[in-house]
């Protein structure tokens, strides 16, 4: 047993647990707060779903020890929460449940999505709960509850309620804000896109050491961009499309997403997109993912490059988009990129730097404390 500290439900639990003791079984066994409800145990149906600091998080998953310090709230935890009594008079009139085991896992989830996306639509609300499974009542029932949370939300009765960052709507900023001179130019080929964003987006920038004509040359080089991200590869190609794979490993779990994307450029703008689907043949789950990205000439013979990634997931990988775990995901990504693209610019011709076949986290990172929080020492 080790001794283990934690909020749960706003009060401060000091116990002791197995280090195999996930905290489904901690709560409801150790803490007697039976609400947490355990279907499939792998991570799957979202039945035990609770908050971890803020974000939901599958508690059957996470093991109890791997929490140290951390805040939980399970459902029982929700009692004067104006949202969740909106969502739960909704539940009820819609009969958006029969027998109730989906239901607390249900509710967590559907208060994060109406929280963070005020503006979802029915279809988007199906894309967000996908990740919570319902063996009884069907989810016509279940959407049309939410989305009559959302409606009441928007028409002005939105009870005043804390809102952390965490869970609050990323921003999402057009490249044009910090450039207009720039975006001002050519067709809004990659951004337009994104904005109509119908999945998560994540942005984020770096510099290369190299002048933006360079910078936007091997950008137009699809294997040599391939190249230079870590798992990523082409086997076909043309100006406009191409096949490929990239193949990603979170902790223990490994996945290798086989697909086409289309390509788009604007020489004038110095943008373009790459806009992708792709299998993981593995575990049947399917990504979508339509990355932008836009050049601008940092001075002194530098580009900076700016990049929002809109992504969605579906089916059982699709737990690992909640959070932020697929956001430092993706940061990491971004950053392995940049430090292997600098190299091969810098490279004397012919002579590209090799970059490893998968991503790699190393201990003591944000990504590397994410993933112990999610499968404990294992990672
Ligand atoms: S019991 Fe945790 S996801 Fe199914
Ligand atoms: S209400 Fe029975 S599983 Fe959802």
């Amino acid at each position: 047993m080790q001794p283990i500290s934690l909020t749960v439900n706003g009060e401060k639990v000091q116990a002791h647990a197995e280090p195999r003791t996930h905290l489904g079984d901690f709560l409801r066994e150790d803490q007697r707060l039976t609400g947490t409800h355990l279907g499939c145990e792998h991570g799957v149906c979202g039945a035990c779903t609770v908050l971890i600091d803020g974000a939901p998080a599958r508690s059957c998953i996470a093991f109890a020890v791997a929490c140290e310090g951390r805040e939980i709230r399970t459902i029982e935890g929700f009692g004067e929460d104006a949202v969740m009594g909106q969502l739960r008079i909704a539940f009820n009139r819609e009969h958006a449940l029969q027998c109730g085991f989906c239901t607390p896992g249900m509710l967590i989830a559907a208060r994060d999505l109406v929280l963070r996306l005020p503006d979802a639509d029915e279809q988007r609300v199906r894309v967000e709960m996908s990740g919570n499974l319902c063996r009884c009542t069907g989810y016509r029932g279940i959407v049309r509850a939410i989305l009559s949370v959302l409606e009441l939300r928007r028409a002005g009765n939105d009870p005043a309620i804390e809102v952390k960052p965490a869970q609050a709507v990323p921003e999402f900023k057009p490249f044009e804000a910090s450039a207009p001179a720039v975006a001002a130019a050519g067709p809004a080929v990659a951004l337009a896109a994104v904005q109509k964003a119908a999945g998560t987006v994540i942005e984020d920038e770096f510099t290369v050491d190299h002048p933006l004509a360079k910078v936007w040359e091997i950008f137009g080089d699809m294997p040599a961009v391939a190249a230079c991200l870590p798992g990523a590869e082409v086997s076909e190609h043309t100006p406009t499309s191409l096949k490929g794979k990239v193949s990603t490993k979170f902790g223990p779990m490994k996945a290798s997403f086989a697909g086409a994307a289309a390509l788009e450029r604007d020489e004038s703008a110095k943008r373009g997109a790459i806009k992708g689907n792709g299998t993981d043949s593995l575990s049947g789950s399917r990504a979508r993912g339509d990355i932008s990205y836009q050049l601008f000439d940092a001075g002194n013979g530098r580009t900076r490059v700016a990049v929002a990634i809109d992504y969605s997931l579906q089916g059982p990988l699709a737990q690992f988009s909640r959070g932020g775990l697929v956001r430092e995901f993706v940061k990491k990504m971004v950053a392995d990129f940049a430090a292997n693209l600098n190299a091969r610019l810098g490279a004397p011709a012919g002579a590209a730097p090799a970059v490893a076949p998968v991503m790699t986290i190393s201990a003591g990172s944000v990504l590397w404390s994410w993933l112990k929080k999610l499968f404990g020492s294992n990672s």
